[in-house]
């Protein structure tokens, strides 16, 4: 059982997950448009990412007996000056969700909703794993600077990216990850 104020900071995070694949949806239309299809491929992936990101608080609303919002979701922007400004705004944009699942974290401490706690720790590891691959590919951006051919050799290996989370929530998300783990 959650409490209200519990369920409705929950359903602003499902609504910033959905956000976040918006945009990273957006910047991999952008990053196709620019002939970067390694780039375009990363950040389709990332997308699955959210969305599991989004379900998972979704389906944890709906068990512990409350609503799941579906609401509005803002648009995104559609122009990033070059891919180390995408991931320079990618970067700075988890920082951001990482800081929204602090707040949802201490809320639960404070309402000592121990379930919910347990259940954000998932996120809280997640979160260093998101900002961690934005830091790594930010460095490698910065060594390129203006090298094309470093660029098209990033691209390629930014190809190789597999999903790898769940894109199938049908019979649920968590029966989903560990079908898959
Ligand atoms: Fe769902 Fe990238 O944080």
């Amino acid at each position: 059982m959650l409490s209200q104020k519990m369920a409705d900071a929950l359903n602003a995070q499902v609504n910033r997950e959905m956000y976040s694949a918006y945009l990273y949806m957006a910047m991999s239309s952008h990053s196709a448009e620019k002939g970067l299809k390694g780039f375009a491929n990363w950040f389709m992936v990332q997308y699955h990412e959210e969305m599991l990101h989004a379900m998972k608080i979704f389906e944890y609303i709906q068990r512990q007996g409350s609503i799941a919002v579906v609401g509005q979701i803002d648009r995104p922007p559609a122009e990033w000056s070059s891919p180390l400004d995408m991931f320079e705004r990618t970067l700075e944009h988890e920082k951001k969700v990482t800081a929204w699942i602090n707040d949802l974290m201490e809320l639960a401490i404070a309402e000592k909703d121990h379930a919910t706690r347990i259940f954000l720790q998932w996120y809280v590891t997640e979160q260093v794993e998101e900002e961690e691959n934005d830091n790594d590919l930010i460095a490698q951006l910065k060594m390129i600077g203006d090298d094309k051919q470093g660029l098209m050799l990033l691209d390629r290996e930014l190809a190789q990216r597999m999903t790898t989370v769940p894109t199938d929530f049908s019979k649920g998300v968590e029966a989903a990850m560990e079908a898959q783990a």
